[in-house]
């Protein structure tokens, strides 16, 4: 095995001219954790949030290790793990670090790669499966019947919560822009609105769920949507006053790694009912390039990089 690995850190708040690619010694994995050579990592906006300064606001210090969820190869386990051997593959969120070739993981947050998936697309899930997840069912408690509307559905956690809330019986009315229309509908969504040409607020009634990843304006606008008493979800927006004002629920979701919701990804991805879509695959060495393409707001389901 090798000592020394390549990783993507920062050492000071920036755009993308803070962030190197360094060569550093391999970590140790300590007790609850795995040592895993990471063979493919998702790029999610929190990445280059993070390294604009959103870090210092996580109480994260400075230098950072870039990179929150990804699929690799146990290679050590820890003191205390039980249910994993070196060689089986897994996939997860960590908290830093997963733009590496090696990383170390917390085993509880780990979870063996679906059958059916390849370890690019397995790389995509863990954080935008695990928002989508806690927002739609763990927070909106979204059941069979009920209406959802989800704000952005074409990004890496809205194209999955529409074929997770189609996969409980929800009827989804997804926003996008039109080019994305024929992808979210493909995806399974019944109802369609252009968010550049139609007044959402408008079309939309008696909605049960919001599911909001856009924030600002949206989020304002979204609440007229909902019937009364219905629930809004957000992973971006502060909420400030609209549960009264609306008559409505409002709650924000911070993403936790959760095992268990990944379990329950997994079997909708082995039964067929959810597939990840990627819109672009680069190597370690193209982290910029990555972070440039997620920071610019339009992908497609998820940006992944691999390791080799
Ligand atoms: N609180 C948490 O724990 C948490 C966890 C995960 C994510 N988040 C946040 O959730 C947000 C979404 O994450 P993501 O990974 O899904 O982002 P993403 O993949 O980068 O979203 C990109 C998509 O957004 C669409 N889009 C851009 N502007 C839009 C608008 N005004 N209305 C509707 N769609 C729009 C784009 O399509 P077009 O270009 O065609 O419009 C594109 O397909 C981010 O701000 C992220 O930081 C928060």
């Amino acid at each position: 095995m090798n000592t020394k690995m390549k990783a993507a850190i920062i050492e000071e708040y920036g755009s993308n001219e803070v962030v190197q690619l360094v060569e550093i010694n391999v970590p140790e994995p300590k007790a609850d954790e795995l040592l895993v050579k990471v063979h493919a990592a998702g790029v999610n906006p929190i990445d280059w949030k993070i390294r604009s300064g959103a870090g210092q606001r996580l109480g994260m210090n400075l230098p950072i290790h870039l990179g929150g969820e990804l699929v690799g190869m146990i290679e050590k386990v820890g003191v205390g793990v039980d249910g994993f051997d070196p060689g089986q593959v897994v996939f997860g969120m960590v908290h830093t670090g997963a733009f590496a070739e090696y990383a170390v993981a917390k085993a509880a947050n780990m979870v063996h790669i679906p059958a059916n998936l390849s370890h690019i697309e397995a790389a995509s899930l863990p954080l935008a499966g695990s928002t989508a997840w806690q927002a739609i069912f763990d927070k909106a408690k979204l059941v069979a019947g009920q209406r959802l509307l989800i704000t952005n559905s074409s990004g890496g956690v809205g194209s999955l919560a529409v074929q997770f809330a189609k996969a409980k019986g929800a009827h989804v009315t997804a926003m996008s822009s039109a080019r994305n229309e024929e992808f979210v509908r493909a995806l399974g969504a019944d109802d369609f609105i252009d968010y550049t040409s139609q007044q959402f607020e408008q079309v939309a009634r008696d909605i049960d769920v919001v599911f909001d990843t856009v924030g600002g304006e949206t989020f304002q606008r979204v609440f007229k949507t909902l019937k009364k008493g219905g629930f809004m979800v957000t992973v971006v927006a502060f909420p400030d006053g609209e549960a009264e004002r609306y008559g409505v629920n409002v709650e924000r979701s911070f993403t936790i790694p959760s095992s268990h919701n990944l379990t329950a990804i997994k079997n909708l991805v082995e039964a067929g009912k959810v597939k990840p879509h990627i819109e672009k695959i680069l190597p370690l060495a193209e982290i910029k390039t990555a972070l440039a393409l997620s920071e610019a707001g339009h992908a497609r389901g998820k940006i992944v990089l691999r390791m080799d």
